[in-house]
């Protein structure tokens, strides 16, 4: 393991969070649903609540998008938009089943008057997909964001971006099986990705925390980071050593009920990214 401690230091986020009011598992678009499976709607508020009151107490903002009866997976903000310097990139979602919460992110943007809010014309899951490292973007697909999109995502937000190919269904969104630590490191799970992939992200990153399978399947690297603190789920306990040893701080979270639909800590959070001078 690295000896390098860099010290860590924590910027103020925005984010973006949606209550999980109209929280099921009604159908299922990923191996995790099992809509025979009960789930207890308050109690997925409740964890949900946990994380949103989590992220106010380190210091960040939180804002919020109303909710939409009849779009259970709703709760899942982070694919609803990518923003980069206050530009938007709207998703366009790959199953009927969450089409129209595309529209309900559009009009969230553009009634903040965010100046540039683009419709998408490929199919993109937003973060669920599109990483931003620094000022790069990593750029999934495989299952959900159509590959087209990446060139479109380039001009929309003016990053160079760099495909990555997913190949186990069960890690059908990049933000399943990478996640970023900081402007230039990130973690991920190996072997969720192609052999082409993962050379691109080794000479990327050759110091990247390798995460392993028992922590990947509990959804270890759905995970948001500030610099310092890294917000995880709390049973990915040997992924939490990892990131101690490399000086980052872990917050473990509960959010077992939002996990029967496939989502965690990342995808219940959009990260709202302003411009700054340089
Ligand atoms: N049930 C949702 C779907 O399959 C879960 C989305 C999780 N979001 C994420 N950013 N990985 O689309």
């Amino acid at each position: 393991m690295s000896q390098s401690q860099a010290p860590r230091k924590a910027t103020p986020r925005h984010y973006l969070m949606c209550r999980p009011t109209f929280f099921d598992v009604t159908y299922a678009i990923n191996p995790w649903m099992n809509p025979e499976k009960p789930v207890d709607t308050d109690l997925a508020i409740e964890q949900w609540d946990g994380l949103r009151r989590l992220y106010l107490e380190y210091g960040h903002t939180v804002d919020l998008i109303d909710p939409v009866e009849g779009l259970p997976d709703m709760v899942f903000s982070a694919n609803g938009a990518t923003v980069v310097d206050d530009r938007v990139l709207v998703a366009r979602f790959h199953h009927a089943e969450r089409a129209a919460e595309a529209p309900a992110y559009h009009e969230w943007f553009t009634r903040r008057g965010y100046p540039e809010v683009h419709s998408a014309e490929y199919v993109n899951e937003a973060e669920g997909d599109y990483m931003v490292v620094g000022d790069t973007i990593l750029a999934g697909t495989g299952f959900r964001t159509d590959p087209r999109a990446h060139a479109e995502l380039e001009k929309a937000l003016g990053l160079p971006v760099v495909t990555l190919n997913l190949v186990d269904p069960r890690y059908y969104h990049l933000d399943t099986a990478l996640a970023v630590l900081s402007d230039t490191e990130v973690m991920y799970y190996p072997a969720a990705f192609s052999p082409e992939s993962l050379a691109t992200l080794r000479e990327l990153y050759p110091d990247a925390i390798p995460v392993d399978e028992e922590d990947a399947e509990v959804f270890g690297l759905n995970a948001v980071s500030d610099g310092l603190r890294v917000f995880l789920p709390e049973t990915a306990t040997g992924l939490a050593a990892q990131l101690r040893s490399r000086g980052f701080e872990p917050v473990g979270v509960d959010l077992s009920e939002l996990l029967k639909a496939g989502g965690s800590v990342k995808c219940c959070t959009l990260e709202i990214r302003h411009w700054t001078a340089a």
